[in-house]
C-alpha cells in the first residue's frame, strides 16, 4: 500500500470517529464517496495507471472502500441511537413523581354493579352469580311460568340446541333463575343479590339483545312487604344519592311473586331530573316470593316467606348519568368509554355518597 492510501485510511478513520452527530458523519461520507470525494477520485484515477498495476491497485482501493464504508455504518448506528436517547430524555422527565394515570377505566355497567353491591352489602345481602346459559326449568318452570306462558315464546328467547339433564337450554331472559339456584343450593334464610348478563330477542335504541339485571332475594321466617319497601326505598335513595327521592309501589303481576309490585321513582320527563315530583318512571319489578316458587325449590312456604326484585342495570345507569342511548354501552368506542368510564382508583364508598 502506498503512503497515500495509508494516510487516506487513517484520516478517514479519524474523521469518522470525530463526527459527533449524524450530519457531521454525512459530511465525512460525502468528502470520501461524493462526486468530488477522495475515494471516488482515486477509483477514477485507476484508469490512468499502467495496465500492469491496475488490477492490484483496484483490489486494494476496494478493500479500503469497504473498510471505510463499514466504519461509517457502525458510527451511524451509534450516533442515531444517541440522538434518539437525547430526544427521549428531553421529553420524559424521569425525576417527576408518578401521577395516577390508570391505563383503563371502569365501564359504567361495572360501576353500577359495584355500587349496587356496596349498598346491598351494607343491608346484609351477599352477592351470587349464575350461568348465562340456563335451563328452561330454572329460567321459567320453577318460577311458575307455565309452558304456554308468552314469556316462553321462541320469539323472545334465545334457545340453544340440545338439552341438559333433559331440559332445554336457554340464554337466561332474566336473573330470576338466580333465586332458584340460591334456594336449591342450601337451606334458608337467604339474603342475596345476583347481578349479571341477560338476553332477549329485542334490539332498538332502548333494548339490546344482551343486557344486565340484578336480582334480589330475601327469605326468612317473617319477611314482609314492609321489608321489601324499606329495602328498596333505602336502596334507590342511596343509589341516586337523593335522600328524599319519591318512590311509588304500583300493583302489578309476575308469575313468581304474589303480590307483585312495580316500583317507580319521581322524575321530570322533560329535563330528566331525578327526584322531581312531576312524573313517575318505572324502575324495577318486585313482589313477595310466590309460595309455589318456594315449594318448587323445596323451601316450605308455611315456614318461610320473603321478597324478590329484579332491576335493569342499563336503565338505572342511563338515568343516573344522563346517558340517552343504550347502544354505545356495548360498542367499545373509546371516546365514549373515556367520557363515561370511572377511575379504578375510586371504587364506590358508601359514606362518601354515590352521587358520582
Ligand atoms: N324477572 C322480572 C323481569 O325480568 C323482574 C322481577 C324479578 C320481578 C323478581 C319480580 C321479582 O322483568
Amino acid at each position: 500500500m502506498d503512503d497515500n492510501l495509508a494516510a487516506l485510511r487513517e484520516q478517514a478513520a479519524a474523521a469518522i470517529d470525530a463526527a459527533s452527530n449524524v450530519d457531521a458523519l454525512k459530511d465525512v461520507y460525502t468528502s470520501l464517496f461524493g462526486q468530488r470525494g477522495r475515494l471516488t477520485h482515486l477509483l477514477r484515477a485507476i484508469g490512468q495507471r499502467p495496465a500492469a498495476e491496475r488490477r492490484e491497485r483496484g483490489a486494494e482501493l476496494n478493500r479500503i472502500k469497504e473498510e471505510i464504508a463499514q466504519a461509517i455504518t457502525q458510527r451511524h448506528t451509534v450516533l442515531e441511537a444517541a440522538a434518539w436517547d437525547a430526544e427521549i430524555a428531553e421529553r420524559i422527565d424521569v425525576t417527576l413523581p408518578p401521577r395516577p394515570s390508570p391505563s383503563g377505566l371502569i365501564h359504567p355497567i361495572s360501576r353500577t354493579i359495584a355500587e349496587i353491591e356496596a349498598i346491598f352489602g351494607a343491608l346484609g345481602f351477599s352477592v351470587a352469580e349464575g350461568p348465562e346459559i340456563e335451563d328452561d326449568w330454572r329460567n321459567f318452570g320453577a318460577l311458575n311460568i307455565p309452558e304456554h306462558h308468552p314469556a316462553r315464546q321462541d320469539m323472545d328467547t334465545f334457545y340453544l340446541p340440545g338439552r341438559r339433564d333433559g331440559r332445554r337450554r336457554v340464554l337466561r331472559t332474566h336473573t330470576s333463575p338466580g333465586q332458584i339456584r340460591t334456594m336449591t343450593s342450601r337451606p334458608p334464610p337467604y339474603r342475596v343479590i345476583v347481578p349479571g348478563r341477560t338476553y332477549r330477542a329485542d334490539h332498538d335504541a332502548t333494548h339490546s339483545p344482551m343486557f344486565h339485571q340484578v336480582e334480589g332475594l330475601a327469605v326468612d321466617r317473617a319477611i314482609t312487604l314492609g321489608h321489601l319497601k324499606g329495602c328498596l326505598i333505602d336502596f334507590l335513595r342511596a343509589f341516586f344519592d337523593k335522600p328524599l327521592l319519591p318512590v311509588r309501589f304500583r300493583a302489578s303481576y309476575f308469575p313468581f311473586t304474589e303480590p307483585s309490585m312495580e316500583v317507580d321513582i319521581g322524575w321530570n320527563r322533560q329535563t330528566g331530573e331525578i327526584g322531581a315530583e312531576s312524573d313517575w318512571l318505572e324502575i324495577l319489578g318486585s313482589g313477595m316470593v310466590h309460595p309455589r316458587v318456594l315449594a318448587n325449590c323445596g323451601v316450605d312456604p308455611r315456614e318461610w316467606q320473603g321478597f324478590a326484585f329484579g332491576m335493569g342495570i342499563e336503565r338505572v345507569t342511563m338515568l343516573k348519568h344522563g346517558i340517552t342511548d343504550l347502544r354505545p354501552f356495548f360498542e367499545s368506542d373509546l371516546r365514549w368509554l373515556r367520557h363515561y368510564g370511572f377511575s379504578p382508583l375510586r371504587p364506590p364508598i358508601l359514606h362518601e355518597g354515590l352521587g358520582g
